[in-house]
């Protein structure tokens, strides 16, 4: 995949009475993929949304929708998701059983395999199913809210992980407390998709969204 900074914005933080409008906006202020957040009160002590929803606004846009899988058990589910329209199916480590298996069953129903680790997950989870990967998504945050802030000590994790892929074309997203204050830090130790739900869509509308999008680039760009 692109190495070029990939902006996903999390519709978590946008208004969900009007997402598909939403989408739209997000898209237009310059959003690279949409990040779609799914909590089952279970995995984690929230809930969202499932396939029904993200099937009613696939046809919005045909960016990439990546999606954020926080459900356990999630191998049930993987297919409905991949129904619905999503391009990235990401699981957490620490939600599957047999995380080998399940990123085999995403690949198996055509869509990108991601794995995400909990702040507290050491990279060490991921060793032996690298060559299983389209992408890994590191929790800045304990998953389950949005508007948290970013634990530093992840950095350090991000260089790491940056290390293990070695050459591998594997993305390294990182998803909780992203702002245009951590941005470059997060670029520099080897990230290249960042989600963002409250830093984008503060503001609540389209010219707010561009703003704070740009804002999140012209960080990051400082730094090349
Ligand atoms: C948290 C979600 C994140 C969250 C990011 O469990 O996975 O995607 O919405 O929101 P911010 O950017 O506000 O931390
Ligand atoms: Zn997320």
């Amino acid at each position: 995949m692109s190495t070029d900074l990939i902006i996903a914005p999390s519709v978590l933080s946008a208004d969900f009475s009007k997402l598909g409008d939403e989408i739209e906006a997000v898209i237009r202020a310059g959003a690279d993929w949409i990040h779609l957040d799914v909590m089952d009160g279970h995995f984690v002590p929230n809930i969202t949304f499932g396939p029904p929803v993200i099937n009613a606004v696939r046809d919005r846009s045909d960016v990439i929708y990546d999606c954020h899988l926080m459900i356990e058990p999630c191998d049930p589910y993987l297919e409905a998701f991949a129904d619905a329209g999503c391009d990235i199916i990401t699981v957490h480590a620490e939600a599957t059983k047999h995380l080998d298996r399940s990123l085999q069953a995403i690949r198996s129903l055509g869509k990108k395999a991601g794995v995400s680790l909990n702040p507290s997950t050491p990279e060490s989870a991921i060793e032996y199913v690298l060559d299983r990967l389209d992408l890994i998504l590191i929790m800045t945050v304990n998953p389950g809210f949005g508007g948290q802030v970013f634990i530093d000590a992840m950095i350090d994790k991000v260089a790491r992980i940056k290390k293990m892929i070695g050459d591998r074309p594997i993305d390294i997203e990182i998803d909780g407390g992203v702002t245009p204050s951590n941005a470059r830090a997060l670029m520099e130790a080897g990230a290249n998709v960042l989600v963002a739900g409250s830093a984008v869509f503060k503001g609540g509308n389209e010219e707010a969204y561009r703003t704070n999008i740009s804002a999140i680039r012209d960080a990051c760009l400082k730094s090349a």
